[in-house]
């Protein structure tokens, strides 16, 4: 969401600018101690691995193997930063894993454990599996999100670990053998809301480093075992949300450099088809020219195709390019037109008998409760047409800070088939994990809403029950009571969608 800050805090940073600096974590003093843990999905039989270090690494490498004692495989990769950053950015690409299998992975350090991920199903593997939706989930503790949502204690509590209860962290640790990957579809951090904190007024470039350390710490126990795949949001873009003066950030700070340093080495691209259809081949290799991980990509895990797309640059009237309705002076990061072809060559390529389902996760949405403020209408204008062309299942969108579900909808007229196999995409909006800015109030109801829920923290679930059955379900993270619960179902009929 859009930070409108008040002017009062403003007035009161002033005051406190004499308090202490930014909230770095500690630095290891064996510097090559791998930090910020993060793998993901990179091909049908491939899982990236990122890391941070305090040093660059000559030789950023992941040993590897089914046994924890055996790790006999090693792969190597690259080491990065930018200016402003402290740390280095690591990224190393394991490959020829055996699917859904557990592996176990040591990054190469004097000081560093061993780890384990499972890796991911093949494409048509008809196995049931979990998905979880995070969006809008940032940073706990000093510069973050608290237990109670309460702006006075903001700075006061202690940085607390994930492990701890009560927040949407503590409930994915507390659940992560349900789920088997996450998707975050955009604002991460939210390192660019670091005057929140009236103690970083005169620390800002420092502050927002530190944000970021500490919330890639906070994820990396879970992060660091399933994969965890990002695409970006708004608070990505740059040092702070003001209007048209991305100019004026930091070296570093602005146009999405940290959020493209960190996943653009370990996002995929696009999978190779494995339809036995030739066209649907070539659509996947155009889609794989097009795509530009971490921005928009795709991957095929089971029984879905999952395309995430970038909100927020890249396509007409994008709101975070200078001239976006947003002025944060982010992207193109493709040529004219690309990121558009690569959604329409991906979609198109897909084949049903292989993944059944098709879901697209991007952060800004065009459906949502609380009134046009909401709503992205070059998202829609932009998006929509292809979502229904080639059949989306599910839209998920985040942005608004709540969590809530929409029937099956077409061009804001809702499909007379509701859940029993409609024509059209069904939507939620996932947006209630918990950060800085707290969540939105429900607001104005939308025609087509179904469920809407401001009250708590919350996240979304997806399961992928058969071939034919899809169940998504809002959870509160501070109890697991699953607030609101629908089950789509799709006949899934034709090999390739048309519509
Ligand atoms: C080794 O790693 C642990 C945790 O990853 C860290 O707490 C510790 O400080 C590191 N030790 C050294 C010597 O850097
Ligand atoms: C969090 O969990 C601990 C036990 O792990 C418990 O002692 C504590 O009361 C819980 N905190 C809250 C606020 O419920
Ligand atoms: C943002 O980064 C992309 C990719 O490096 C570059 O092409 C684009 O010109 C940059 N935009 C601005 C406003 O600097
Ligand atoms: C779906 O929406 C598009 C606009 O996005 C519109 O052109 C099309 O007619 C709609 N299709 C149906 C069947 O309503
Ligand atoms: C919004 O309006 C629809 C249609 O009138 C209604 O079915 C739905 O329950 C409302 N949603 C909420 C959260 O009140």
């Amino acid at each position: 969401m859009v930070n409108r800050l008040p002017t009062a805090t403003w007035g009161l940073s002033v005051l406190a600018a004499c308090a202490h600096a930014a909230n770095f974590p500690a630095i290891p003093s064996d510097k090559s101690t791998p930090v910020q843990q993060r793998i993901a999905v990179n091909g049908a039989n491939s899982i990236s691995v990122g890391w941070n270090t305090f040093e660059q690494l000559a030789n950023p490498c992941v040993n590897y193997g089914i046994s924890p004692s055996q790790l006999t495989k090693q792969a190597c990769g690259t080491s990065v930063t930018y200016a402003s950053s402290r740390t280095y950015s690591n990224a190393a690409t394991l490959t020829g894993l055996t699917p859904a299998t557990t592996y176990y992975y040591q990054i190469v350090s004097t000081n560093s454990t061993v780890e384990h991920f499972m890796s991911p199903r093949l494409p048509g593997d008809p196995t049931p599996f979990q998905m979880n939706v995070i969006i809008d989930l940032g940073v706990y503790g000093v510069d973050g999100f608290t237990i109670n949502m309460d702006m006075s204690k903001r700075d006061t509590i202690p940085t607390i670990q994930p492990s701890l209860n009560h927040t949407t962290i503590g409930a994915l640790a507390e659940t992560i053998n349900d789920y088997e990957f996450i998707i975050h579809p955009g604002d991460l951090a939210y390192a660019d809301d670091w005057v929140y904190n009236i103690a970083n007024i005169l620390d800002s470039a420092e502050a927002y480093e530190a944000i970021l350390e500490e919330f890639y710490n906070q994820l990396a126990p879970i992060a660091g075992r399933k994969p965890y795949q990002t695409s970006p949001g708004n608070h990505e873009a740059s040092c702070e949300e003001i209007p048209y003066t991305a100019f004026l950030c930091p070296a570093g700070q602005h146009n999405f450099t940290d959020f493209m340093n960190r996943f653009g080495r370990i996002m995929p691209t696009a999978f190779a088809s494995t339809s036995t259809n030739n066209d649907a081949k070539i659509s996947a290799n155009t889609a794989k020219e097009l795509a530009n991980p971490p921005f928009w990509y795709s991957f095929e895990y089971g029984m879905v195709h999952v395309v995430m797309i970038d909100t927020e640059t890249d396509f007409p009237n994008a709101p975070d390019t200078e001239s976006g309705s947003s002025h944060l002076g982010g992207g193109p990061f493709g040529a004219l037109g690309q990121q558009l072809a690569f959604l329409e060559a991906d979609l198109a390529s897909v084949d049903r008998t292989v993944t059944p389902w098709v879901v697209v996760g991007g952060h800004r949405p065009w459906y949502s409760t609380g009134g046009s403020d909401n709503i992205c209408t070059p998202c829609q204008n932009a998006f929509e047409p292809l979502f229904y062309k080639y059949g989306v299942d599910v839209g998920i969108f985040g942005h608004v800070h709540n969590s809530q579900r929409f029937l099956p909808v077409n061009n804001s007229v809702a499909d007379p088939a509701g859940l029993q196999n409609p024509k059209s995409p069904m939507y939620i909006v996932a947006g209630g994990p918990g950060n800085v800015e707290g969540l939105s109030s429900v607001g104005a109801n939308y025609s087509t809403n179904v469920f809407a829920y401001a009250d708590d923290f919350s996240y979304a679930t997806v399961t992928f029950q058969d071939a034919n059955h899809l169940k998504i379900e809002f959870v509160q993270s501070s109890t697991g009571n699953v607030l609101d619960s629908s089950v789509l179902y799709k006949e899934h009929a034709e090999q390739f969608v048309v519509q």
